[in-house]
């Protein structure tokens, strides 16, 4: 059994599905993303479950995997989307989605961005200063349009999760302060070209406790409380995104079970008409999806044992990025003994921060297949093309059969759009 249910050995071999992983390898190559279609509809179910006869909506917070295929599966599904830059709007419109069921979040919006999303027709921004409150309603109001707007509160509550992914905390960039937000929201109502429709935080990622959570919902209740008695009505609470899974051993939060409290205590407080707009992002894709890589070389020295792979930190920059665990799987799995090496993992790149995984017992050899797994979020998303590398091709697996959903990157298309200065005229040389 792998951290991926989807992910399971059979005869020996991993597969992604009924897929043979590889099989996958042989027939695109490698380093390949691999996602699994049964996956995303798994996690997509256990949020549906968990919503299921409330009014709510989830946008799936696509900074994580914003694939085309990926976006189309949950649009299919019925989700919406939470962006952050006008390139993942103009996405969510290749991909079929609901321009009218996607929020906008993120602190730097610029003027084009908030026009392409007015014009897009978005369900809210969720704005995160008041000066980006001011530009809105500028830029609304001089185009003759509305947007709906919620304001994203920085609740200062801890996470408990990595620093880089904690997004809660009094001291971090995003939000207005949540005692600055009923002096906010009432300049809001007096702008031009707003509509204020609802509150909105978001509080980090990879979270593995409820108590956060409940906690930064505690502090919206008793701001939506207060506005009401400034005459303010808000029509949806949006508690961002942040679930976690499991990358090795954590113990997860279920969705439905941290949803029960969360519709429980809206109930209680008399907010139980407010719709649920969520943004998760990892819980959606990271366990659908596995990094393939083959060994290179095998090295041993005195001091460590390293099997290089042809993945790197472009492929996968959580690890070095965050520390971050990600299972290593061998497709095809030889004995472990006590004599079995330890090996650090690591990429081709010139740097020693190249690396994806550390001491792990396993017996290699060279050309054997790897899966790093839960490779669905942020991994391609947050790939580069470092040292020249091409991005690797995504295949998508659907029951027996794989579909290629981005092509392998082609060394000339990385320099494609350079250009070479004006050249020196040989003329003008032999003048001077
Ligand atoms: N909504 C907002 C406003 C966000 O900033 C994020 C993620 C999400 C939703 C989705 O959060 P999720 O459900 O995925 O936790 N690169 C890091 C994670 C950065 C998360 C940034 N914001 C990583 O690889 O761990």
């Amino acid at each position: 059994m792998t951290v991926a249910p989807r992910f399971t050995f059979k005869n020996g071999t991993l597969h992604a599905e009924d897929v043979s992983l590889a099989t996958l390898a042989k027939e695109y190559g490698t380093p390949l993303y691999v996602y699994s279609r049964a996956a995303l509809q798994d996690a997509w179910e256990s949020y549906a479950r968990a919503l299921e006869g409330r009014k709510a909506l989830v946008c799936f917070g696509m900074k994580a995997n914003s694939n085309l295929a990926v976006l189309n599966e949950f649009a299919r599904l019925g989700s919406g989307f939470d962006i952050v830059s006008g390139g993942e709007l103009a996405r969510v419109l290749a991909a079929g989605g609901d321009p009218g069921k996607v929020v906008f979040s993120g602190v730097g919006k610029q003027v084009w961005e908030m026009q392409a999303a007015l014009e897009a027709g978005v369900k809210c921004f969720n704005v995160e200063s008041e000066a980006e409150l001011e530009r809105l309603s500028r830029v609304a109001a001089s185009s003759g349009r509305v947007a709906p707007i919620s304001l994203r509160v920085n609740p200062d509550v801890d996470a408990r999760t990595h620093p880089y992914i904690s997004t809660g905390l009094k001291e971090n960039k995003f939000g207005i302060a949540i005692e600055r937000a009923p002096e906010v929201y009432r300049r809001a109502k007096s702008l031009p070209g707003l509509n204020i429709v609802g509150v909105d935080c978001h509080i980090g990622s990879q979270i593995t406790e409820a108590s956060p959570y409940l906690d930064a919902l505690e502090k919206l209740i008793a701001l939506i409380l207060g506005l009401r008695e400034d005459g303010i009505e808000l029509s949806h609470l949006d508690l961002g995104g942040g679930i976690g899974i499991r990358y090795t051993d954590e113990t997860v939060l279920q969705p439905v079970e941290l949803f029960s409290q969360v519709f429980d205590r809206l109930d209680k407080a008399g907010l139980g008409h407010l719709e649920l707009v969520l943004e998760p992002g990892r819980s959606l894709v990271g366990n659908a999806g596995v990094l393939l890589t083959e060994v290179q070389y095998l090295k041993h020295s005195e001091a460590k044992n390293f099997a290089i792979v042809d993945a790197a930190m472009n492929d996968l920059l959580r690890p070095t990025l965050y520390d971050a665990w990600h299972d290593v799987e061998a497709v095809n799995p030889r004995l472990v003994t006590d004599s079995t090496p330890v090996y650090d993992i690591v990429g081709p790149i010139c740097e020693s921060g190249d690396w994806l995984a550390r001491e792990r017992r396993m017996e290699l050899h060279q050309g054997d297949l790897l899966a790093i797994m839960s490779a669905g979020a942020y991994a391609f998303t947050m790939s580069s093309q470092y040292n020249t590398r091409p991005r690797p091709a995504e295949i998508m697996v659907d029951g027996t059969r794989s579909y290629v959903v981005r092509e392998r990157e082609s060394i000339e298309s990385l320099f494609q759009g350079e250009n070479l200065l004006p050249q020196e005229q040989a003329i003008r040389t032999k003048e001077s």
